[in-house]
Parts: C-alpha cells; structure tokens; sequence
C-alpha cells in the first residue's frame, strides 16, 4: 500500500529529452516530505517505457538513475512512498508496471484484495504486495480494450474502494499523463508548451505559479497544450484556476542547515502575514474567506475545534481566547476521536477543523461529518488548492508559506495567530468585545511578529543547553492555562525530532500523580504565565517549580522579561517578551521548538524528515 505519498507527473512538447525526468526528479525532492521510504520514476522514451525504482531515499534512486541512466523521453511519472504494510522494498516502490503502462499511487485501494484474486483466477501474476500493481494490471486490461488511456482510468476508477491519486502513462501515448483523483490529493500545474501534475504545488513551483485545484472524483488528462477534467462518468468539470502566491525560492532551505532551521526562522513573517490585510479603513475585521451568514455565526451556541496533533495544540490554544473573548464554549477534540463517538453537533454549532496540509483525512472525515449533522464548518488551512477548505463552508487561510520539514512549526504559529483572528471576528460580530476592544487586541497582536523576532535573536542559549543535553533520555514539560498547549507541543517536538521520550502537563496536575516522575536530575521544562496579568497562576506555577527542584529536578524556565521571580528556583531561564497572556504561546513554544530541532541536530539525526513520519496523513 502506498500513503501520504509525494506525486509527480510531467508532459513536454517537442522531441525526447532529458526534461522530463529532470522535472519529475526535482519535483520528488520537494515532495520528499511526503514520504520517503522508497521512490521512482517513469519516462515516455522513443523506444518505449523505462522505469526505475528504488527502496530507501531519493539519494539511492538518483545514484541507480547515475549508474544506469533512463534515455530521454517526452513524459514522465514520479513517486516517493511511505509505506504501511507491503514494506519499503524495491519491488514494492511505484511505479507498478504492466504491459507498456506504469502507474503511480498514494491512497488505499481497500479492495485490492477481491480484485487481485479476480485476476490470478484470470491468470495474471504479481510481483509485489502492493494494492497499486492490481490498479496497474486493472488499467492496461481497459487499456487494451479502449485504446485511449483517459477511458481505461475511467473504466478503473469506478472499480476501486478506498482513497487515492493515481497518475498514469502508456507507452502509445507518448505526450500524454492521466490523473484521477478520490479523497487525496492532486494539482494541476499550468506551463507554457508543458504541463504539470503533483500533490501539491511544491512539485512545480520551480517551474510555474499557476494552478488548478480539481475537486473530488475526477480525471485529468494533461498534454502538453491542453488539460481536460472530467468527473468519473466523463462530463466535463469546471476546475479552479489559480496563482500560487509564493515562489520555488519559498520551497528551498535558503542557506539553512535544514527546513525547520528556515521555517522557525520565517516565523515572524508567518504570523505577519497571517495578519496581513484583515482589516478594512476603519479598523474593523473583515474576514472575507468565511462565507457563512452572519446570522449563523451570530446564533452559534457551540465551537468544536477538529484537528490533529500539532493542529489540536493550537485548537487547545484557540479555546482559551475564543472562550474568554467571545464566551461561547469551545471543545477540541482529536479529529480521529470525533466522529467515532456520537458527538452531540448541531445546525447551532460551529465546527473549526484546523490543519497545515488541509490533507489530513481524520480531520476531512471529522469536517465531512460535521455537514452531514448540519453544523456550519470553517477551517484554518496553510495549503491553497487542498480538500479540507473546499469542503468546508468557510476557509481562514494561514498565510506561512511553504512547510516542508515534516515537523510542524511555523504553520502553528500562524494556526494560532489565524485561531486569535476568528475570536475577535466573533467577538466584533456578537458584540462581546467593544471596537475599540478589538482594536486594540490588533494592535497587540500586530506587535508579535516582532517579538517573536525577539525570541530567535535570543536562541544561542537555548541551542547550547540543547547540545549539552543530547544524551537525555527523557524529559517533561509543564504549563498552565494557554502554557499547557504549549507544554503538550514542546514534548511532541522533542519526541518526533529527536526521538526523546517526552510529555507535556498541566502543571496543576503536578501532585496528582506526574510529580512521581521526578528524580534527581531529571529535566523539566516549565512555561511560566507572565506575573503581570493572572497574578494567581503566575503564582502557582512558580510554586509548582519550587516544588520539583525541591525533588531534584533541573528546571529550565520559560519566562517573561522582568520576571524575577523565577530565578532562585530556575537552573536556565529563557526569556520571552512581554504579552498579553493569551498571545503568549506564540513566543513561549518558540524555545521549545529549538531546543527539539537543535537537539536532534546535536544527535546527528534528520531533522526534515524524523523517521516514521510523513508530513500528510492522507489515511485515517
Ligand atoms: C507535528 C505535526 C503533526 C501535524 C498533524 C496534522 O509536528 O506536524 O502532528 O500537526 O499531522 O497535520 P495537518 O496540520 O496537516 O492537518
């Protein structure tokens, strides 16, 4: 099987060249984030379909591309796995070939298994455990009784259960690729005299910035002069036109040692964007993305927030401000969990999903859900062109470019400042802030990329504990109020990145159990509410660090400029600047976020691309 999987798929003008295995090539390096248990490609030749395939990295397939290269061709397929069962070997990567077609997949096609056993009964034979060689099979059958390789996807497509992409090529049609498409993703790129198909824009960015997003259940045949959409019964579809607002440049490690260096340092941007163009003359909100009637925000009794892991955390961090500023009561819940209990949703509650890839097919199922109860669903997504805001009534696009590195850390920066941006709009809308209430919290909130900023300038220490501390093997992370999401996504990063057992608290819920834990030595990370505002958990927290370093604990504190109050208990004290309370996630997971990137570096492990993970998980 083949999930989460990066896709490229190219078609050129003119005669054979080395052109398209070149574009296929660069795109799956950009994609490689997607997946990268085993990758490979497939070129149109002038003496018919070549292919090459290889277990491991892009590194192993692009020296086997070295040491025996393919000859030049006029359209080309690409593919980097990440595998579930059916394991990352050679003859399980894609392509998956039969006869003169190649093809490539992400998704599952559930009932691979009757189809497989249908057509060994016919006599066919398979060469890997993968469901996507059944589609291979399935499609050079229809190809031999259509001719045309449009029909045959057309013929396939109906027969499959499950999720997936699928790009094709034949060797009879030289300059053409068939896509379909059935819940995962795929884009259109739009060139001159070539075009472009991936799983997302970061495949073609290098080349073009205009797209065109396809909706659910169709077929596009790409030339190299002409696109056609089709839905699966073959009527023609309208699909969107866009540009992409960002370039390959966005897309590339800028000197950085890795994508996370780069993403934690776009930071400020991400936020300063994310703010960008919000507001009209007058200073109020104007949100324009979220199309539902004002009546019905007006009327909602409830937020549910659907998100998955680093998303949830910004969900749980949007809960405290949307509660405090708009008094509707706010749950999160993971996006996998939601459905799955019955949840009691309704026409008058609003259902948030939040997501980087707008891919992530619990928190689709969790949005699909929700509609089908007749609740009102927006969402907060980074990428334009994915499934999640086309099927949400509403979308508040997070403006932070490009994230490549598998751990997320701009894209939550920007969830949050996006999360803080809904509240005051409900906020102005039901009347529960006053304008100048709301100004005024935008004008704070325009003050953070700076301080964010503030933060990055200071991470040399941060960088240099997190090098001493390399050979830890766990460590625990505290906080409270809005601190507690941020305490929850420090461990996550340490635990992804790093490989370092790691768990976020609720400080409070030190003595209820966790405060076992502590023994001599034993690290702990604490993010500490400023002592200017909710003077009574200041207090606290600062309690509940006297309490572990009283049993041994190391103690390495988050906290305000001019909060002196943490010294004699800290062993480290990063520092934040000043903020209003429930802004302050956006500077206090900052040095967490470091810590874990740097820590891993200091490990020697791969930062980008942690083992095990994939950036969007397309798969429930
Ligand atoms: C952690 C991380 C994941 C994602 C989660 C949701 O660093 O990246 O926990 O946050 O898989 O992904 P999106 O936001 O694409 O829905």
């Amino acid at each position: 099987m083949a999930l989460m999987c990066g896709i490229v798929g190219y078609v050129g003008s003119g005669p054979v060249s080395a052109r398209p295995l070149q574009v296929v090539m660069e795109g799956l390096q950009r994609l490689e984030y997607r997946g990268y248990d085993s990758a490979g490609v497939a070129v149109i030749t002038d003496t018919g379909l070549q292919m090459a395939k290889k277990a491991g990295k892009l590194v192993n397939l692009a020296s086997r591309l070295q040491d025996s290269p393919l000859e030049p061709g006029t359209a080309a397929i690409g593919h980097t796995r990440w595998a579930t069962h059916g394991g990352p070997t050679d003859g399980n990567a894609h392509p998956h070939v039969h006869g003169d077609l190649a093809v490539i997949h992400n998704g599952i096609v559930e009932n691979f298994a009757t189809l497989k056993a249908e057509l060994m009964e016919a006599g066919d034979e398979f060469a890997s455990e993968t469901d996507t060689e059944v589609v291979a099979h399935l499609l050079d059958r229809a190809y031999q009784e259509t001719g045309d390789l449009t029909e045959a996807m057309r013929q396939v497509v109906v027969c499959l259960d499950g999720t997936f992409t699928l790009l094709a090529v034949h060797a009879s049609q030289p300059s053409v690729v068939v896509g379909a498409r059935h819940d995962s993703p795929l884009v259109v790129g739009l060139g001159d005299g070539e075009n472009f198909l991936g799983s997302d824009v970061v495949a073609f960015i290098a080349h073009t910035n205009r797209a065109m997003e396809l909706g659910q259940d169709e077929i596009v045949t790409i030339t190299p002069t002409s696109v056609d959409v089709t839905d699966f019964a073959g009527r023609p579809a309208q699909a969107r036109e866009y540009i992409v607002d960002w370039d390959a440049k966005a897309a590339e490690k800028g000197g950085f040692r890795s994508f996370m260096d780069k993403e934690i340092a776009d930071e400020p941007q991400a936020v300063a964007d994310t703010l960008l163009g919000r507001t009209d003359m007058a200073g109020s909100l104007v949100l324009d993305e979220i199309r539902i009637e004002e009546s019905v925000l007006r009327a909602v009794t409830k937020i549910v927030v659907v998100a998955c892991g680093t998303a949830a955390y910004a969900g749980h961090v949007a809960k405290y401000a949307i509660e405090h500023w708009c008094r509707i009561p706010v749950e999160v819940e993971l996006a996998h969990e939601f459905r799955y209990r019955d949840p009691v949703v309704d026409e008058r509650t609003l259902v948030v999903a939040i997501s980087q890839s707008g891919e992530t097919m619990d928190t689709l199922m969790a949005v699909r859900y929700a509609r089908e109860q007749g609740s009102a669903t927006l969402s907060i997504v980074n990428t334009h062109g994915s499934t999640i805001p086309r099927e949400s009534d509403a979308v508040l696009y997070t403006h932070a470019g490009p994230e490549i590195a598998v751990a997320s850390t701009k894209a939550f920066l920007a969830q949050i400042t996006a999360a803080y941006l809904l509240g005051l709009y409900l906020a102005q809308l039901r009347g529960t802030l006053f304008p100048d209430e709301v100004a005024a919290k935008l004008v704070e909130l325009r003050a953070m990329p700076d301080k964010v900023q503030t933060v990055l300038d200071r991470s040399d220490r941060v960088k240099q504990i997190a090098r001493w501390m390399a050979d830890t093997p766990t460590v625990l992370f505290l906080g409270r109020h809005v601190g507690y999401p941020v305490a929850m996504e420090g461990a996550l990063k340490l635990k992804e990145l790093a490989y370092i057992h790691a768990e976020g608290f609720a400080a409070g819920e030190l003595k209820h159990g966790p405060i076992a834990l502590i023994e001599p030595g034993q690290p702990v990370f604490v993010v500490v509410p400023s002592p200017r505002g909710r003077h009574s958990l200041h207090s606290k927290v600062v309690s509940n660090i006297q309490e572990i370093r009283a049993r041994g604990a190391r103690t390495l504190v988050i906290a305000e400029d001019g909060d002196e109050a943490v010294v004699p208990f800290a062993d480290q004290v990063f520092r934040i600047p000043q903020c209003p309370t429930l802004l302050a996630p956006l500077l206090a997971v900052v040095p967490l976020q470091i810590f874990a990137c740097e820590l891993a570096h200091a490990k020697g492990l791969d930062v980008d691309q942690p083992r095990n993970l994939a950036k969007s998980v397309t798969v429930e």
